[in-house]
């Protein structure tokens, strides 16, 4: 254990141990979990799929896969899925790959609104291959349904993706599906967010209404890094050859060899989620979520969508005068891990972004309930106030500059600041309370 590396995952533990993880889309894994991404199984190679391979050796491979898949088409109530995609990115890819011809018209939210890189926005090479176009959301947060549907109308596109990496409602699933078949479109419900919610009854399931259900592993459902490909009955009416076509897209066409450790850890995890208390957990991710929000409103902080019914919270710091960089770099320094984000018709740019995202995925899997979420509540109310007063003027004004050189000061002295510094103390100490699994 003296490797450089085994030293630097000490200090992640112990990085991890000591602050409050409220980024929504991370998550403790259990042991079990982390037992299996650790074995042997990485040591093999088996091309292909059950029964299918490429390569000797490989029968207890194929029952490690087999019974993933198993679990995943129960849990999520599947006729087929695919459980090799390396995580929720190239699994996008290989549905795009699977359903449409290179150039052919694609419709998701758009990234400035919450929506996914993965699913046709500019910087990811799939608006490269694909026509993407976008729908956004209203100011109140909710999915802009004329928009939608116009934007269907006009495009016919080949996908309709629901699903984005910041949005705080339930996803009303009919809806899609309707407007998708109105436009002869496939509707593809990215729930990588919400998957663990799905799976546990949380968050209704888009199981009838969707051709493609896909979700990442590592985020709700507490699992290893991957992504999950489903395919419906829906699906399979639509096109007989949707489950092959979307298999050959994973492998070969843009993959190699299974990750066998990996898909050993998904199906402990698939398992997991099956259980009485995953259930529980999920229903408390909701309920923390909500409280967290509420508390959050009470301390005058404007929150995208009103409130939470997910896991999911979006703040709008416009208000408050600072801008969503100034503030996570201050909870940083208080201990409090949060995400900066962009905020529906924001001026600014992703980088520095006018909002936050948070969540309470992980801070729920350490066992923290409603009290913990008011106390948690207070203290992101007054990192944000103290960041305000110390953080230099010239952050966010016109002349770039003098802006790029206040963050860089503002970066390094955050650290030293004794109101934070005694925040981050009271963080440790509050942590240790609720070990990690
Ligand atoms: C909705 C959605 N889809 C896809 C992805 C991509 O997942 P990954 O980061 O595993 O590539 C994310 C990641 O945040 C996401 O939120």
């Amino acid at each position: 254990m003296a490797d450089e590396i085994f030293q630097l995952i000490r200090k992640e533990e112990k990085r991890q141990a000591e602050t409050l993880m409220l980024i929504p889309s991370e998550n403790y894994a259990s042991r079990a979990v982390r037992r299996a991404l650790g074995s042997v199984l990485t040591n093999k190679y088996s091309e292909g799929y059950p029964g299918k391979r490429y390569y000797q050796g490989t029968s207890i491979i194929d029952e490690v896969e087999q019974l993933a898949i198993d679990r995943a088409k129960k849990l999520f109530g599947a006729p087929h899925a695919n459980v090799q995609p390396l995580s929720g990115s190239p699994a996008n890819l290989a549905i795009l790959a699977a359903i449409c011809k290179v150039g052919e018209p694609i419709l998701s939210q758009h990234l400035f609104m919450g929506g996914h890189l993965s699913m046709g926005q500019q910087a990811s090479v799939s608006s490269q291959y694909y026509r993407a176009h976008y729908y956004g959301l209203t100011k109140k947060g909710e999915i802009d349904w004329k928009q939608l549907e116009a934007q269907a109308k006009k495009i016919r596109p080949k996908i309709i993706f629901c699903g984005g990496t910041a949005f705080t409602k339930i996803f009303d699933f009919a809806r899609f599906g309707r407007i998708a078949d109105q436009a002869g479109a496939y509707f593809v419900a990215d729930i990588s967010h919400i998957g663990g919610l799905v799976a546990g009854g949380a968050h209704p399931t888009p199981k009838n209404e969707a051709h493609i259900m896909m979700t990442t592993t590592h985020k709700t459902l507490r699992g290893p890094r991957g992504a999950i490909i489903m395919v419906t009955k829906k699906g399979l009416k639509k096109d007989p050859q949707l489950a092959d076509k979307i298999d050959r897209a994973v492998f070969p066409g843009l993959q190699g060899g299974a990750h066998n450790n990996n898909i050993a850890a998904l199906a402990v995890a698939l398992k997991e989620a099956g259980t009485k208390s995953f259930k529980k957990y999920v229903a408390q991710v909701v309920k923390n979520s909500q409280i967290l929000a509420e508390e959050l409103i009470k301390g005058g902080f404007v929150l995208i969508g009103s409130g939470s019914q997910n896991h999911l919270i979006w703040l709008d710091l416009n208000n408050r005068k600072i801008d969503g960089w100034t503030a996570a770099w201050a909870l940083e320094a208080a201990g409090i891990i949060v995400n900066r984000q962009t905020i529906p018709f924001d001026r600014r740019s992703s980088y520095y972004p006018s909002g936050l995202r948070l969540g309470t995925p992980a801070v729920t899997s350490q066992g923290m309930g409603i009290k913990e979420m008011v106390i948690i509540a207070q203290k992101i109310k007054k990192v944000i106030a103290r960041a305000k007063k110390i953080a230099p003027r010239d952050i966010g004004g016109l002349n770039k500059q003098k802006d790029q050189r206040a963050r860089k000061k503002f970066k390094q002295e955050v650290w030293a600041d004794p109101e934070l510094i005694t925040i981050k103390k009271e963080v440790k100490v509050f942590c240790q309370r609720f070990p990690l699994p």
